[in-house]
């Protein structure tokens, strides 16, 4: 039988097949039981060692992937970089090899910079996982956006998806285009046009509308994906106050009303309530913000079980 994932490393979603990203979607499918039973444990990495690497700050992603190796029965261990020997001027080389050096199985590993994670498979026998590295990519992100689509939406092939916000600045937003486009959705994206610039359909190398409205992306769509503001990524004035990109980019209600009546909306996490996404709309029946969080868990199960040389499981 074919095994539609085979690969050590996962580092974007860019370079993945269809089949390779519904295997991890099917795999974290049948991974999703394990955390509603009682004891929620299974046996299939014992012996195995994940080590989280992050080098920048995360509440959803870290916590997902340590709570994912435990329930797999691996041994997690999280490095707080803030108190490793980086704050000695150790490279971010040294640190990744001397690491290795103690024979895990799989680094997750974070980081500011893109091209980080691929610059560590380069050297580590251990299987590399991209949780994030700065505005390229965030695989496992746009991997469970996927998932909590699939499980209220059936399919992904035909939707309509908007994707609203920082697009510029947003790894969340690069790997859900690979993504959403290789399954077949006609994905629309709009935001300040300082933040989505006019030739980002040629950076991404996808075919998806560029919307000079938000408005003009929500009408009719099946799913409204909000992005946060990513302050820590912009060096310039991108728009002129939160409060005036709250006017102009916010969800609310009223703009939600655009999109089809059983609409879902997602954001990955934290949420600038209040700028990017209204509260109302964040808690409503439409909001499956909290389900990302959930299919965040099975999806990184999956990813640290075939990175470790697991088989999809369909
Ligand atoms: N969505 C996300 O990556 O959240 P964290 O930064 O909390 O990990």
């Amino acid at each position: 039988m074919e095994k539609p994932f085979r690969r050590r490393d996962l580092l974007g979603i860019r370079g993945l097949s269809a089949a390779e990203i519904k295997g991890i979607l099917d795999t974290a499918e049948n991974f999703c039981e394990i955390s509603t039973r009682e004891v929620k444990k299974v046996p299939a990495l014992r012996g195995k060692t994940v080590i989280n690497l992050f080098f920048e700050a995360s509440t959803r992603t870290r916590t997902s992937f340590e709570l994912a190796a435990k329930r797999l029965s691996a041994d997690a261990v999280n490095i707080s970089v803030s108190s490793s020997s980086v704050t000695k001027g150790e490279t971010l080389l040294d640190t990744a090899m001397n690491l290795d050096a103690m024979a895990p199985d799989c680094i997750v590993v974070r980081h500011s910079s893109a091209g980080v994670p691929h610059q560590l498979a380069k050297v580590s026998k251990a299987a590399i996982v991209n949780a994030g590295d700065g505005a390229n990519e965030h695989p496992t992100q746009a991997l469970l956006d996927a998932m909590t689509i699939r499980e209220h939406k059936k399919t992904i092939a035909g939707l309509s998806v908007a994707i609203v916000g920082d697009i510029l600045h947003s790894r969340v937003a690069r790997s859900n285009i690979h993504l959403l486009t290789k399954l077949g959705a006609n994905v629309r994206v709009a935001g300040p046009r300082t933040l989505v610039p006019d030739d980002f359909q040629y950076l991404v190398d996808h075919d998806l509308q560029v919307c000079p409205h938000i408005e003009d992306a929500i009408v009719g769509a099946d799913v409204v994906m909000i992005l946060r503001i990513q302050r820590e990524r912009q060096d310039a004035a991108y728009f002129p106050s939160l409060r005036e990109y709250a006017i102009h980019y916010g969800l609310t209600n009223e703009r939600l009303d655009l999109a089809k009546k059983d609409a879902i909306v997602l954001h990955p996490g934290p949420m600038n309530r209040g700028i990017e996404i209204s509260s109302d709309v964040a808690d409503s029946s439409r909001s499956l913000i909290l389900d990302q969080v959930k299919y965040g868990v099975a999806v990184r199960m999956a990813v640290l079980y075939l990175a470790t040389g697991g088989s999809t499981i369909s």
